[in-house]
């Protein structure tokens, strides 16, 4: 089997995050309830097969047909339900699951994960698992700083439950503070990563994304069409393979990935300066974002008035971030992008060699810049690999996983 449909097979595997995936998903009565609907939504969308079991008080927000209607399967809700032929949904449920979620879980329920109590369905459930937990607590911002709530949240913690969130914002009560459920797609993207083979655990990953924005004056400047997509993307790659991810953006409007910390830059040089403070403390680099070769040589305090027919600006050339980088006494491990109109090949393995870089992933921009899918060849010292076109979320991980080859 060629690398091909080695790549062609995972995916087929892995189609889309959680293909394959069993996940018992545990509703409790907050009003967040309804963006558990949103997230079983995602979960199938996802790949996973979706089970439901609610809290009698979670089917006051919403009734337990929506969530069969989602997730095309019986809906939970009684322990004393006979439906199930053995009389034991709170057992069989998570026998079959690979992960189970609770989302909400309100103050109520987690001090009853806290205490090993087993009053209803799903308590007992969560109980007699033997697959992970994920809770994502939603409540008011009191009950969630008071002391008895941290000391739950302590313990369960302890006890090898994961937390996701909580958020901070705007709470349907009108007040405003940390206690509220994180949004449907970020819980979703958290379970993804929570599946992903842990291939750069513990390395800690420097990337750049986006265009450079080199000002003319003060409402104006030189930029170029990188959406930041496939920046973002790989970036969320490596912190779901367990990286520790710092990025280095260029003005875009992608959300930040979860796990990610985040450094925004407009220009050139303010990236460089950036990334060079960050280098020594990285084992990799990757750079990816579209930077402006030449800035504007002056950038006018006042907006330029028209005058005349022609305006001439003159440009200076930028450093090469990614070749300085490569070029430290203790470079990290360095991955460049190179994005070529024509003659692939033979630019992007010019900058394999020129830039001293152990990785090129190299593409054209008429493919790449942009939209949300692209055709990308990898080319390192032992030559050319290429990829099935894909989004660019799937790219990402081809990356990573032929990134982590390298690396061992
Ligand atoms: O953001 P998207 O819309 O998703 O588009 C993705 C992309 C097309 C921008 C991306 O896939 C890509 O190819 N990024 C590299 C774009 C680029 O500037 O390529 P380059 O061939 O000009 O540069 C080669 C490498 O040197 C790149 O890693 C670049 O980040 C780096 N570089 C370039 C110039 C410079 N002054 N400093 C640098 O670090």
């Amino acid at each position: 089997m060629d690398e091909l449909d080695a790549i062609l097979q995972q995916r087929q595997s892995n189609m889309t995050g959680l293909t394959g995936k069993t996940i018992v998903l545990g509703v409790t009565g907050g009003i967040a309830a309804y963006k558990a609907a949103e997230l079983v939504r995602l979960f199938v969308k996802a790949g996973a097969t979706v089970h439901v079991a609610m809290t009698e008080s979670a089917t006051r927000f919403v009734t337990p047909l929506t969530f069969q209607a989602l997730s095309g399967n019986t809906v939970w809700v009684d322990q004393w339900d006979t439906r199930m032929s053995n009389g034991m949904a709170h057992i069989n449920l998570t026998r079959q699951a690979d992960l189970t979620v609770v989302a909400p879980a309100t103050a109520n329920f987690i001090a009853k994960l806290a205490h090993g109590n087993a009053d209803d369905l799903l308590s007992t459930l969560c109980l007699a698992r033997d697959c992970p937990l994920l809770v994502a607590p939603a409540m008011n911002r009191q009950m969630w700083s008071n002391a008895a709530t941290q000391r739950n949240i302590a313990q369960i913690r302890a006890d090898g439950i994961d937390i996701l969130g909580p958020d901070s914002g705007e709470q349907a009560c009108g007040e405003t503070g940390e206690g509220r459920m994180l949004e449907a797609a970020e819980i979703c993207a958290a379970v993804v990563a929570y599946f992903q083979p842990k291939l750069l655990a513990g390395r800690r990953v420097l990337m750049t994304a986006g265009p450079t924005f080199e000002a003319l004056d003060p409402v104006r400047g030189l930029t170029n069409l990188s959406s930041g997509k496939m920046g973002f993307a790989l970036a969320q790659a490596c912190a779901n393979a367990g990286a520790a991810v710092t990025l280095v953006s260029g003005p875009v409007s992608q959300a930040t990935p979860i796990g990610v910390a985040r450094i925004n830059v407009q220009s050139a040089m303010q990236m460089r300066e950036a990334v060079l403070k960050e280098a020594p403390r990285s084992d990799i680099f990757i750079g990816v974002a579209a930077v402006a070769d030449y800035r504007p040589a002056t950038t006018a305090v006042d907006k330029i008035k028209k005058s005349g027919e022609t305006l001439s600006v003159e440009f200076i050339r930028n450093p090469d971030i990614l070749a300085e980088v490569a070029a430290l006494p203790s470079a990290p491990f360095c991955v460049g992008f190179a994005a070529e109109s024509r003659d692939l090949d033979t630019y992007a393995q010019g900058k394999l060699v020129a830039k001293k870089l152990q990785l090129v992933v190299g593409n054209l921009v008429q493919d790449g810049m942009g939209g949300d899918t692209n055709t990308v060849v990898l080319f390192d010292a032992t030559g050319r690999h290429p990829l099935p076109t894909s989004s660019k979320e799937e790219l990402a991980r081809d990356i990573v996983a032929h990134l982590s080859s390298l690396l061992s």
